[in-house]
């Protein structure tokens, strides 16, 4: 008994030691420290793990009042969680429990934040897309911010989710606001966002090229030419990891990565944010949505809210999951059962058609100095030529294909594909099942007939007026 009080002692020595508040409660939480040191290990690895310059420099030098407020909440999350479960299992320590005067305080501590836990599942658990946003912005307010930056509200917006998508995840710290979206779209179709003001998101990601770009790689400020192709920015929202190696976690972190990049936009993050902080209507809209100026931060937020909104669903293949017989043709039909018979499904799985992983499928292997993909990420030499799977809602839209273009039609995406991929020693073995179904120039002409069942419907707008 002494022997298990002095333990739990001991770890709340330790979680003191990681986290800054470790709350009287741990006392009753010796036998679950894992949720201390996972919570704030995974929160800190996150940001850094991914995308390097970029999301870490602003933090700290344009926005220190913001940084704080979203720091907090992913603080806040563990010692919550951890709080619930102490609250709820009265079982491990139950004299503990009882001397304390337990249902005055468990219930205001839970209270104070029930906010979150309920935003969370909400997102999770919401089956037809309108995923509110107005809980999620609570916890955010009441604690960290308090009097420094009460963030406006705003008005919520609810995502019409497209007939075939799962619900939408909306990061907490980012709630989607009428607002917010509009300044989003601004800024994604403002060519002042680049260094000598000639090109924009749009550029390359054109809603009327279904969101992406015609050209196997990406032409960029000075006519610089990229060595990768341009992805959709459809249904980019649902991506566990962001760009073709997955350098980038969410689209808040992708956003300012154009920016930045010397042959997209060629811009400083700093110049950038000095540029619109001079015109009057940015700075203003910037106040109205986010209580700040301009900032590296909620550029990103603004952009990627507005990219929430850019979705694809509801296409003939959506249609006949849902009941419709006749949503597909017959060699859509058949090409549906090649497409989950033969593999391609174990990739590019459904709904979304990715499973957001990465693999080396040999596409430029054979260059002089090939993309090492993946590798230049995680630094390991099995993920050398590594590619995320490529979502396939709207494939049929967006020639040329593969992350350096080098398929200019569908048919040839697909016989390459067929074929299990291109050898190299570092081809992916998981293209094998593919490889053995032995897929005949028929079966591919049905697969393509079935990807354009893939085709639905997308936000197809016009550049706003801009201030
Ligand atoms: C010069 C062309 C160009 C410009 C300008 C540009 N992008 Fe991109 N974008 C690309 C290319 C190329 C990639 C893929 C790069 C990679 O994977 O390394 C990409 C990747 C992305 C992705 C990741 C999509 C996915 O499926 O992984 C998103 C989202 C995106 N861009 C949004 C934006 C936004 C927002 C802006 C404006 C702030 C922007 N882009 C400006 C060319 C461009
Ligand atoms: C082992 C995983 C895997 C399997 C199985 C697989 N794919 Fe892919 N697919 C990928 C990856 C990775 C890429 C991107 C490769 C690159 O760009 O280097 C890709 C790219 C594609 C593209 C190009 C999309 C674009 O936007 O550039 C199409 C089309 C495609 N696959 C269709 C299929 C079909 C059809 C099958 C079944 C015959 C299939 N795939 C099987 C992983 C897979």
């Amino acid at each position: 008994m002494l022997q298990k009080t002095l333990s739990r002692w001991l770890v709340c020595l330790v979680a003191v030691a990681f986290l800054t508040g470790c709350p009287k409660p741990a006392t009753e939480r010796g036998q679950k420290p894992a949720a201390h040191t996972t919570g704030p290990a995974t929160a800190e690895a996150a940001p850094s793990a991914t995308q390097p310059a970029a999301p870490s420099t602003t933090e700290q030098a344009a926005q220190p009042s913001e940084a704080q407020p979203a720091e907090q909440p992913s603080q806040a999350a563990p010692s919550e969680e951890a709080a619930k479960p102490e609250a709820q299992q009265p079982a491990p320590a139950p004299t503990q429990q009882e001397a304390m005067p337990a249902p005055e305080t468990t219930p205001p501590a839970a209270e104070s934040q029930p906010a979150q836990p309920a935003a969370q599942q909400e997102s999770a658990e919401k089956p037809k897309g309108e995923v509110s946003s107005q809980p999620a912005e609570k916890p955010a307010d009441p604690q960290p911010a308090g009097a420094q930056s009460a963030a406006p509200q705003g008005t919520p917006y609810e995502v019409k989710v497209p007939l075939g998508l799962p619900p939408l995840p909306i990061p907490e710290d980012n709630p989607m606001t009428v607002e917010k979206i509009e300044l989003g779209k601004m800024l994604y179709f403002d060519k002042r966002v680049s260094a000598d003001g000639s090109v924009s998101c749009a550029t390359c990601h054109d809603p009327n090229m279904a969101w992406a770009e015609h050209t196997p790689t990406s032409k960029g400020i000075h006519g610089q030419v990229g060595t990768r192709n341009a992805p959709t920015v459809i249904n980019a929202a649902y991506a566990t990891s962001q760009f073709w190696d997955g350098r980038a976690k969410t689209l808040e972190e992708q956003a300012l990565g154009p920016v930045a990049n010397p042959i997209e936009m060629g811009h400083t993050i700093e110049g950038m944010v000095q540029s619109l902080d001079g015109i009057p209507q940015y700075k203003e809209l910037f106040q109205k949505v986010f209580g700040t100026g301009v900032t590296p931060e909620n550029f990103a937020k603004a952009i990627a809210a507005f990219e929430r909104t850019v979705l694809s669903g509801n296409s003939p293949y959506d249609r006949y999951r849902a009941g419709d017989e006749n949503a597909l043709t017959e060699a859509q039909k058949r090409g549906l059962k090649v497409f989950e018979e033969s593999g391609c499904a174990d990739c590019h799985t459904p709904p979304l058609f990715s499973s957001y992983e990465f693999y080396n499928a040999g596409v430029g292997m054979n260059k002089e100095k090939p993309d090492e993909g993946r590798k230049a990420v995680t630094g390991k030499d099995e993920d050398f030529g590594k590619f995320r799977v490529p979502s396939l809602r709207e494939v049929a839209n967006t020639a040329p294909y593969f992350h350096d273009g080098s398929a200019a039609t569908l048919e040839e995406a697909v016989a390459v594909m067929a074929a299990g991929g291109i050898d190299n020693p570092h081809r992916s073995e998981e293209f094998d099942t593919v490889r053995e179904a032995k897929i005949t120039p028929e079966q591919q002409k049905d697969l393509v007939e079935f990807l354009k069942a893939l085709s639905g419907e997308y936000p197809k707008i016009e550049p706003p007026q801009l201030p």
